[in-house]
């Protein structure tokens, strides 16, 4: 059976995943792999309708409530994407996953953290990317790029505190996981930021 790769991006909101994601598909597609590029919450039909749900939701919307609906959208995306894809020998590159569910909801939302594994297990039925790119910066310093470019978005409606509390939590699962965890400094230039996702892939084989 032919063997996919899973890797996914993750970081605070406004970290620039979503440009990158794109350019890392480019390079990878140039590599001559073939590529599926998606994201969480979302990716099918069902799942992106769960997306609309969940992030127009009132900010006020239970943990519980919000847990599951990320990880149903999580179920319906693994089993007809991701495994397929996967199955199908082909690099999926997927715009967040269960670590930001560990994070957003386990450490900051306050969820227990063994629960909310279980639960994403459950969800992916235990699938895991084998490489998760962090894109890594001070939540103080983007907020700052974003005024600069005119940017109003979720990152100002939850407020600084609460990115930082996304960061750090982020950087506790780097730090248990250095070796299927990469931090990337997001505050570089573009270029600059995907040379080093280039430099990591070429580590691991790409
Ligand atoms: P998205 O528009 O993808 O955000 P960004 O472009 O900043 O990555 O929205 C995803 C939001 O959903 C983001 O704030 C993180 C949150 N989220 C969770 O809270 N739990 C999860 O399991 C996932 C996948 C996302």
């Amino acid at each position: 059976m032919k063997k996919g790769r899973f890797i996914t991006m993750e970081g605070v909101d406004g970290s620039g995943k979503t440009t990158q994601l794109q350019l890392t598909a480019r390079y990878l597609l140039d590599c001559g792999y073939e590529v599926v590029t998606t994201r969480e919450p979302g990716g099918t039909k069902l799942a992106e309708r769960i997306r609309n749900i969940v992030l127009d939701a009132d900010a006020a919307v239970n943990p519980r409530t919000e847990i599951l609906l990320y990880l149903a959208a999580r179920a319906e995306h693994v089993e007809k994407v991701i495994r397929p894809a996967l199955e199908a020998g082909k690099v999926v590159l997927c715009d967040r996953f269960a670590d930001s569910t560990l994070v957003y909801q386990g450490f900051v939302r306050g969820i227990e953290m063994d629960k909310v594994k279980a639960l994403c297990e459950l969800a992916t039925d235990a699938l895991q990317p084998e490489l998760t790119i962090l894109l890594d910066a001070a939540p103080e310093a983007l907020l700052q790029r974003r005024a600069d470019r005119g940017v109003k978005d979720r990152f100002e409606q939850e407020g600084l505190d609460f990115q930082k509390k996304v960061r750090e939590g982020f950087l506790l699962l780097a730090n248990a996981d250095p070796v299927r965890v990469k931090k990337v400094n997001a505050l570089q230039n573009t270029e600059a930021v995907q040379a080093d996702i280039q430099k990591i892939l070429k580590d691991e084989g790409f």
